[in-house]
């Protein structure tokens, strides 16, 4: 995580780098800072906490000079204190940004601390600075400095660097942490995304893993690891990035849950072909040849894995399993019989997810990525990508991106079924049209905030919630309490409804409070039991539930419904009840809801 911008060629670029660390402060929100080169001298502010701390800084102290770095961070290495916040400058000669772990760094430290080298903060991040000065000193030019800086460190990180003995120009180099550089008509930009750099261009050159950059005002060259200089073509991103506000909503969150309507509609566009036909993009040849898939992810798209594992093995009938993408390949896994591997990541930069994705590769699995955003390292290192059409997700707890990804995913388990003649025509015919319902179906229930509102007016106040639910509904139980927990601090489980009786019912005690989740389903008698075994001990029993069988218990202190549907999209429309919930009780208690604590939006470190 973290985020790292860098200008060169503007007149004064420290406004241009406030406004692209605003929009990368979904990446780390711990401090933030920059630094600019005027007139061959380094000016530096620094803030910790939120980036309106470090405006406040540069609006009373302001900045010029027309080359600069700025960095949000989400800590990793060393307290959150304005000497640990980026940017570092080393023998007031070389300033660095860094997104990443240095996993070496206490041992260069003590070689550096050996050399006399003065290292001011805890951060496994500043050495960089310090082993560009030792290389400026033994004389090399930026491109080899760079080289020799590179082979020195190892772990992940995406950096840039200015120096005072090369003032007009930037370096910038990434091995696994996101770095794009940005071509303007006057000047170059480093983003750790296109976001970032959408007010200044849309001419976007990615770095691929080990590249390093020499950026100059007019000119970019991009170098291999064994300094070969290489052409990495530009791209021209989409001009929606740049247009990213709350549109009237009091925050990100509570526009992307209503904006879900429309992500899944756009969803559904993007992989409707003619004739009503699906359109994945993935041959009928190629998901017909699945034997079995490993899906990859992490948090709220690993629910989305977990879903998926009912409908594909149901509907497509091949055998699924779903990984922790950070456990997976530490684990070294058996994956011989099964042929695909589907990594799911909003952001498709979660590192965990990369490696995973990139050892199933290793093992001669076919990849496939399912992202939310096209031009990610993800996206990138995969065989084939499907891509949900979300639009930029920016409140920190994933929801659109979520429902986006479970309707891929239905529609990925009736494409490979139809391709495997598991389902015919007119069942392929059934299912999609139920798909289709979706969008009106999730626009019926987001009207479920009003009667929402007491529920969370109630869970302000408690120490402690589960989430129950069982079939596909259970990871939406683990979905429920993982949103409660990020945004109100409210601790917070899901659990298999009929799991409690095997030793989680001991929780239950006067009053805690119980979320059933009960759609109209071959399950519904079992999870009418559960809950009654858990009110019968004391528990409070707040009832989400399919309007049709939401009379069909007597004892729920509260009833939310969902609209009628068929139990194949349940899980879809009740992750939106649980997403307001969660969003209404942080509103009470008043946390922050966009950018909850200890959390970023990007996670690339491991
Ligand atoms: C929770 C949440 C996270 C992410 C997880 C994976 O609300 O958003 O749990 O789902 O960090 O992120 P992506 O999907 O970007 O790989």
């Amino acid at each position: 995580m973290c985020g790292i911008v860098g200008a060169i060629g503007l007149g004064n670029c420290s406004p241009m780098l406030l406004d692209s660390l605003k929009r990368l402060e979904y990446r780390g929100y711990d401090s933030s800072g920059i630094v600019t080169s005027d007139a061959g001298e380094f000016e530096l502010r620094r803030s910790v906490g939120k980036i309106k701390n470090l405006e406040e800084t540069v609006n009373e102290k302001p900045l010029s000079g027309s080359i600069g770095l700025g960095h949000t961070r989400w800590a990793t290495h060393g307290g959150v204190s304005e000497r640990n916040a980026h940017p570092h400058i080393a023998a007031d000669r070389v300033a660095i940004v860094h997104n990443g772990i240095i996993e070496n760094y206490e041992s260069i430290k003590a070689k550096l601390h050996a050399k006399g080298y003065n290292i001011l903060s805890d951060t496994d991040s500043e050495v960089i600075a310090h082993l560009f000065v030792e290389a400026f000193e033994a004389g090399l030019t930026p491109s080899e400095a760079t080289r020799r800086v590179t082979s020195e460190i190892d772990g992940a990180y995406a950096f840039a660097a200015i120096s005072k003995d090369f003032p007009n120009l930037i370096i910038a180099a990434r091995n696994s942490s996101p770095l794009a550089i940005g071509l303007g008509d006057t000047g170059s930009f480093i983003g750790s995304d296109a976001i970032a750099l959408a007010p200044v261009t849309r001419r976007v050159i990615y770095l691929k893993d080990l590249d390093y950059a020499i950026v100059r005002a007019d000119a970019v060259q991009v170098f291999r690891p064994d300094g070969s200089e290489t052409k990495r073509e530009p791209v021209i991103v989409s001009a929606s990035l740049a247009l990213i506000n709350k549109g009237g909503y009091r925050h990100f969150m509570e526009k992307e849950i209503y904006e879900q309507p429309d992500s899944i509609a756009n969803t559904i566009r993007a992989f409707s072909g003619v004739n009503g036909k699906i359109a994945l993009g993935v041959s009928s040849r190629t998901l017909g040849n699945i034997n079995g898939i490993v899906m990859l992810a992490a948090g709220t798209s690993y629910f989305a894995s977990l879903v998926a594992r009912y409908w594909i093995e149901r509907i497509a009938k091949i055998p699924v399993s779903c990984e922790l993408a950070s456990e997976f390949h530490y684990r070294e896994p058996v994956t011989s019989g099964i042929n695909t591997a589907l990594a799911i990541s909003q952001s498709g930069e979660s590192l965990d997810t990369l490696k995973a994705i990139n050892f199933a590769a290793e093992r001669n699995l076919s990849t496939i990525a399912l992202v939310n955003v096209l031009d990610s390292s993800i996206a990138r290192d995969s065989d084939f990508v499907l891509e949900t059409k979300a639009g930029p997700e920016i409140g920190v707890a994933s929801t659109k991106a979520f429902t986006a990804q479970l309707t891929v995913l239905i529609t990925l388990a009736v494409a490979i079924a139809e391709a495997k003649n598991e389902l015919h025509e007119l069942q392929v015919k059934k299912t999609l049209g139920q798909i289709k319902l979706l969008p009106g179906l999730v626009a019926k229930t987001l009207d479920a905030f009003e009667s929402i509102k007491p529920v969370a007016g109630e869970l302000k106040s408690v120490q402690s919630v589960l989430f129950l639910g069982r079939g596909p509904l259970f990871p939406i139980a683990l979905e429920g309490a993982l949103k409660l927990k990020e945004l109100s601090y409210i601790h917070a489980e899901g659990f298999a409804a009929g799991e409690m009786k095997h030793g989680p019912i001991a929780l239950i005690e006067e009053k805690l409070p119980v979320i059933g989740l009960l759609a109209n389903d071959n399950l519904i008698g079992k999870v009418i039991s559960n809950l009654k075994e858990a009110n019968s001990r004391g528990g409070t029993i707040i009832l989400i539930a399919d309007e049709k069988v939401a009379n069909s218990i007597d004892f729920a202190s509260y009833v939310i419904t969902v609209p009628a549907s068929d139990p194949v999209l349940a899980p879809i429309l009740f992750s939106v009840p649980v997403q307001i919930l969660a969003y209404l009780t942080a509103l009470d208690k008043g946390t922050d809801v966009d950018q909850p604590r200890n959390l970023a939006k990007s996670v690339t470190v491991e």
